[in-house]
C-alpha cells in the first residue's frame, strides 16, 4: 500500500504560507524577471535584479556573496542575521531587500574602520572568548554595537535585556556581556 503524503501543518493550510517562504524567493526571481534594486552595502553600490519578495538576508548572502550575516531561523527569532540599516540594527531575514534601497547597509564584513583591522567589538569578542561555534557571532557583534549606540549598555541587566533578541545556542552569554562592556568603554572613550 502506498504511503500517504504527510499532512500539511494546520498553520499554513489554506493561508498560502508556502508562497511567502523566503527560502523560495530566489527561484521565483528567475521566473518573474524581477525588480531593479540598488543596494549600498559597506560603502559600495550594487545593482541587482531581484524578485520583490527577496529578503535583505538572501540578497546579501545569495546575490552579493556576503555570507557573514547568518541565517539561523529565517523568521526573526534568533538575531543571527542582524545588520545595520542607516546605523540601526535590523533583522535582515525580516527586511525586504527592495525596502533597503537608498539606505546605508552595514554588514559584519564592513564593520571594521579599515581593511585588515578589527572593530573594538570584534576585538573584545576575541579577548573574552565570547563565542564557541561562532554561528551567532556576527549577529551578536552587530547588535552589540547598535546596543551601545542606543545607550542600552549601561549595566549588565541592560545589556542582557537589549541583547535578548540574539540567541547563542553555545550559551556564551557571560563572555558576550564582558566583551560588550570592554567595547563600550573603548567606543565611548573614542567618542570623548
Ligand atoms: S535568521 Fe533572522 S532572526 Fe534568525
Ligand atoms: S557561539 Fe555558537 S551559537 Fe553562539
Amino acid at each position: 500500500m502506498a504511503l500517504a503524503s504527510p499532512p500539511r501543518s494546520t498553520s499554513s493550510r489554506g493561508l498560502g504560507m508556502d508562497t511567502f517562504s523566503p527560502l523560495k524567493t530566489t527561484p521565483a526571481a528567475h521566473r518573474t524577471g524581477g525588480l531593479d534594486v540598488t543596494l549600498s552595502v559597506n560603502g559600495r553600490d550594487h545593482h541587482l535584479t531581484l524578485d520583490p519578495r527577496v529578503t535583505l538576508l538572501d540578497a546579501l548572502r545569495e546575490h552579493l556573496g556576503l555570507t557573514g550575516s547568518k541565517k539561523g531561523c529565517d523568521q526573526g527569532q534568533c538575531g543571527a542575521c542582524t545588520v545595520h540599516v542607516d546605523g540601526e540594527r535590523h533583522l535582515a531575514c525580516l527586511t525586504l531587500a527592495a525596502s533597503a534601497e537608498g539606505k546605508s547597509i552595514t554588514t559584519i564584513e564592513g564593520l571594521a574602520p579599515e581593511e585588515g583591522s578589527l572593530h573594538p567589538m570584534q576585538q573584545a569578542f576575541m579577548d573574552h572568548d565570547a563565542f564557541q561555534c561562532g554561528y551567532c557571532t556576527p549577529g551578536q557583534i552587530m547588535s552589540a554595537v547598535a546596543c551601545i549606540r542606543e545607550g542600552h549598555a549601561r549595566t549588565d541587566d541592560d545589556i542582557r535585556e537589549y541583547m535578548s533578541g540574539n540567541l547563542c545556542r553555545c550559551a556564551a552569554y557571560p563572555n558576550i556581556v564582558a566583551a560588550i562592556k570592554q567595547a563600550r568603554d573603548q567606543m565611548e572613550g573614542a567618542r570623548g
